[in-house]
């Protein structure tokens, strides 16, 4: 396994690994230490099965199952064989491209804002790994944001105000701010899909470093008015999705991306929906809700 950075402690491309094959201990260790460095790892010309690319996501821990299969297309066929993969594209169950109203594609237009996996979900993912089957000629790419170098560039007196707050997450608050008819939303989709808290700031225990853990899920931050959750969210989002904080990913086909939801966020960067653009995407749950990993005994110093 051979591993280039792209930007110093952020990206780094990964090569001479063979993902189609079980990993030999050595290698899944390296991979998971590779991937808490630098927290988004490019992996070039993995023809991944479904089978495969899930078997390397458990290297990583539990799976998740998509919430478009859990919610939206329970018992409607899909186009992915596994509901542990979210479908990532622009087409329905045939491979035809998805009419402008559809549903499916309502829901993913979201992907286009500035947003961590699941963190509308009270244990939320920790690493997703997504595979580039069809790519447009041109645009979608995904953009990230490194929130480890963020939040280190917080001055101290802001790093402290932000330490105790805990932030709401609302899966249907940023598939309002996208067009999608929040009003007319079954009660059965809010039921399996509650706002959940989550703490602003995380630490990650293999790094020791914290990060900003911010997503347009946010619908407000606890004990503060609407307003001023409102004006520090979308604050803090300009200011963490700075350039000199960002990495563009322009796809290859058969590309796999894995990224850290705990210290990155992710948007794609739209494209012109004439063209396909195939992609699924496995997703890690992290151990536990993050407002239950809160690190008391853990002081910012300057
Ligand atoms: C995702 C996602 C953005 C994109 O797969 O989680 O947000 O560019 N994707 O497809
Ligand atoms: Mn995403």
């Amino acid at each position: 396994m051979e591993l280039t950075p792209v930007s110093a402690q952020f990206v780094a491309e990964v090569t001479n690994i063979d993902l189609s094959t079980p990993l030999a201990i050595g290698e899944q260790q390296a991979l998971r230490k590779h991937l808490d460095e630098f927290a988004v790892l490019i992996f070039p010309d993995q023809p991944l099965t479904e089978a495969e690319q899930l078997g390397i996501a458990k290297l990583f821990g539990d799976l998740e199952v998509s919430v478009g299969a859990s919610i939206y297309s329970t018992n409607k066929p899909r186009r992915l064989g596994h509901t542990e993969l979210s479908d990532i594209s622009n087409l329905d169950e045939t491979g035809r491209i998805l009419d402008n109203g559809d549903i499916r594609r309502l829901i993913n237009i979201s992907n286009q804002l500035w947003h961590t996996d699941s963190s509308f979900k009270r244990t939320p993912a920790s690493v997703s790994l997504l595979s580039a089957q069809e790519i447009p000629p041109v645009g979608g790419a995904t953009e990230f944001a490194d929130m480890r170098a963020a939040w280190d560039a917080l001055d101290e007196s802001m790093q402290q105000r932000l330490l105790p707050l805990v932030a709401i997450h609302d899966y249907f608050h940023s598939r309002g701010l996208t067009g999608f008819d929040v009003e007319g939303i079954p009660d059965h989709w809010r039921t399996l899909q509650p706002p959940v808290p989550q703490v602003l700031v995380r630490h990650h225990r293999n790094t020791d470093r914290h990060s900003l853990y911010l997503a347009s899920h946010i619908s407000k931050i606890e004990d503060m008015s609407d307003t001023d959750s409102k004006a520090l969210v979308d604050e803090l989002i300009a200011f963490a999705t700075q350039p000199q904080f960002l990495y563009r990913h322009r796809w290859r086909t058969h590309d796999l991306v894995m990224w850290d939801n705990r210290c990155t966020m992710h948007r794609g960067a739209g494209f012109d929906e004439k063209y396909r653009r195939s992609m699924r995407r496995a997703t890690v749950q992290d151990i536990g809700p993050s407002v239950e990993q809160i690190d008391h005994s853990r002081e910012v110093t300057a």
